[in-house]
């Protein structure tokens, strides 16, 4: 997968210099960029940039986690989704599973066991062998569209606005981002950044992991349900009960941390600035048996991209958007509000 990351961080920056001279709001080729690295995984082809089929299915994610999020009434009392009040969430989502399941049975329809492509051929691969077994299968023909759906949902609007709040946090910190791309210059120069390259560039990594700290995507972690009884520091939570993590209370709380607000990446230095210093209160993908399945894929493209883009560019905010802050916008993730940069190329 990181050679499919290493190519859309290049598309997109290529993408970002036709936009040199202009203003514009990045989130557009952010997310067609994430999504091209779940859908090279998952159908085995990319989309252009403004294909309308991948708009289409961007928008449609947006609009039902808009009416998905976690502070919405639907998830207190999810009977309501079945009412006309989510008609909004619902149509959405039924135009994004039946285009999954167009491209699953496209295929089907051309699937060949000596020529695997994609998750979708390996998965059928495997159910076909293990009925030719006589075996039971261990995962089911038809399950695919949800595994996939599951794949955009939990990785495309998490993933983005994690880019789209380092693009604003970019652009804000100009001094920042001249030290960082001296980093970027010393260590990778002009040639594609890869993954491994982040273990000698420490300033580079802890930007990234204060960006996961002072602004989680999913605040509230994901809803998850208690087994049986539980005591936790003397609160009694019955089985069933609906369990939140407050990720946000843990990473920007002045509990844990020295000035929480301030967008201080040596936070997570060494004090010679050599080595990255983690924090039991960092914990932007979970914590415990069912932590963000994700999280190497999301670190992989945080990485690669961000540094794609800082290699080439150095940012500003355009003057509509000077006023745009750290607030920001629940959906599924907690994304930025909408923000128009300007870019000025680098020599290199
Ligand atoms: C910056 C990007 C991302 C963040 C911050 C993030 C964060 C999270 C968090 C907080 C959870 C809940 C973990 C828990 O309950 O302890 C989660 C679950 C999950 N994430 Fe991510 N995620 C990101 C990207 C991705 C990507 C790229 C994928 C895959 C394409 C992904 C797949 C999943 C899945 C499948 C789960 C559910 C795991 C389970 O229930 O066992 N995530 N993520």
């Amino acid at each position: 997968m990181e050679d499919s990351i290493i190519e859309e961080g290049r598309l997109m920056a290529e993408a970002f210099e036709m936009k040199e001279g202009t203003q514009f709001n990045p989130k557009v080729l952010v997310t067609n960029t994430v999504g091209n690295v779940i859908t090279r995984f998952v159908f085995g082809f990319r989309f252009e940039y403004g294909d309308p089929v991948f708009e289409k299915l961007a928008e449609d994610f947006e609009l039902s986690f808009e009416s998905f999020s976690i502070t919405s009434l639907g998830s207190v009392f999810p009977f309501l989704y079945y009412t006309p009040l989510y008609t909004n969430f619902r149509r959405p989502i039924q135009d994004v599973v039946s285009y999954i399941k167009s491209v699953v049975n496209d295929h089907r329809r051309s699937f060949d066991p000596l020529h695997l492509r994609d998750v979708i051929d390996l998965h059928m691969a495997e159910v076909k062998g293990q009925r030719d077994e006589n075996k039971m299968a261990a995962i089911e023909e038809g399950w695919e569209w949800k595994f996939i759906f599951e794949l955009y949902a939990a990785g495309l609007a998490t993933t983005t606005d994690t880019l789209r709040w380092a693009i604003l946090i970019a652009a804000q910190h100009p001094q920042l981002v001249h030290e960082v791309q001296k980093e970027i210059d010393d260590v990778i120069g002009g040639r594609s950044p890869k993954f491994s390259d982040q273990s000698l560039m420490p300033l580079t990594g802890a930007t990234m992991l204060e960006i996961t700290r002072i602004r989680p995507v999913v605040p509230l972690g994901v809803p998850r349900c208690t087994s049986r009884d539980a005591v936790v520091q003397g609160y009694h939570i019955p089985k069933n009960t609906t369990v939140l993590m407050n990720l946000w209370e843990l990473q920007t709380s002045p509990k844990y941390w020295k000035e929480p607000d301030k967008f201080n990446p040596y936070r997570f230095l060494s004090e010679d600035h050599k080595t990255i210093v983690s924090h039991r209160a960092l914990n932007p993908f979970g914590i415990g048996l069912r932590v963000c399945l994700g999280e190497k894929l999301a670190r992989m493209q945080l990485f690669i991209i961000f540094t794609s883009l800082l290699q080439r560019f150095t940012l500003r905010l355009a003057d509509d958007s000077l006023s745009v802050g750290m607030e920001g916008k629940a959906g599924l993730a907690y994304g930025p509000l909408d923000y128009n940069i300007v870019l000025e190329k680098r020599n290199v």
